[in-house]
């Protein structure tokens, strides 16, 4: 009986050294970003992404994540200095990025889109200011296909609708669902043209984690976790919070 005890201790330590100690996951996201990630009136970091986040932290660590406010054109550089392990933060997985970064599967997709006031037309764009967020997606696709337009960047979302909304932009182009939690109630603004998807080389195949490269232990108990969650019905329950269909 001693002997069986002793042999157990020691599986059990070989295993404590070879998994990797996930004791709490620190989360690299930028805010604000509603519905994904933004504070609630009382502080507090909250949205879509921020709860399935925690919920996939808890599976793997039995703790919610530790968020970190990373600003968005840093955050490929802040997980690859450590200041995290894992950014969660409306990341389209595409090529260039993964040239970088290793992708969890996608957990969403979501369309990109000009809001404007009346009168802008995104097929003549020539010698329009149109806004966008520093390092997106969105930011590369007018960089490449509307070099007649004054690119304005910004290095968060909400930026880009203050200016919007003091005249200084003719339109601005984001995640489609965020163009609309920021513009809510604002009669004067809204989708013009249709929802922009295309090309995939640019916009990605849908939102998903990124670790480094080497991190794939991590990366695969991400993936794991949200699969039991979709699976489960905790994504979807999340998921009603956030958006109205
Ligand atoms: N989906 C776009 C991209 O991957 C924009 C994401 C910006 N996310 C954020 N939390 N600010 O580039």
């Amino acid at each position: 009986k001693k002997a069986f005890l002793a042999f157990a201790g020691a599986l059990a330590m070989t295993s404590a050294l070879e998994a990797k100690d996930y004791d709490t996951i620190r989360v690299g996201v930028d805010a604000p970003y509603p519905p994904f990630e933004y504070r609630a009136p009382d502080g507090t970091l909250t949205g879509f992404e921020v709860e399935l986040g925690n919920e996939v932290c808890k599976e793997i660590t039995g703790k919610e994540c530790e968020w970190v406010i990373q600003a968005w054109d840093g955050i490929i550089p802040g997980l690859l200095a450590r200041k995290y392990d894992m950014i969660f933060s409306s990341m389209s997985i595409n090529e260039e990025r993964k040239e970088r970064v290793l992708f969890s599967d996608a957990y969403y997709n979501t369309p990109s889109a000009f809001f404007a006031g009346e009168g802008f037309n995104p097929a003549s764009s020539n010698g329009t200011r149109i806004g966008v967020q520093r390092g997106t997606t969105q930011d590369a696709y007018l960089t490449e296909f509307h070099k007649d337009a004054e690119i304005v960047r910004y290095s968060t979302a909400d930026d880009s609708i203050v200016d919007l909304k003091g005249g200084r932009l003719d339109a601005i182009f984001i995640d489609a669902p965020v163009g609309y939690e920021l513009l809510a109630g604002e009669e004067s603004f809204g989708q013009v043209g249709d929802f922009v998807k295309e090309p995939i080389s640019i916009f990605g195949e849908g939102a998903g984690a990124a670790f480094r490269k080497r991190d794939t232990d991590l990366e695969e108990k991400v993936s794991a976790a949200l699969k039991k969650l979709k699976e489960n019905g905790t994504y979807d329950a999340i998921m009603e919070k956030y958006f109205d269909f």
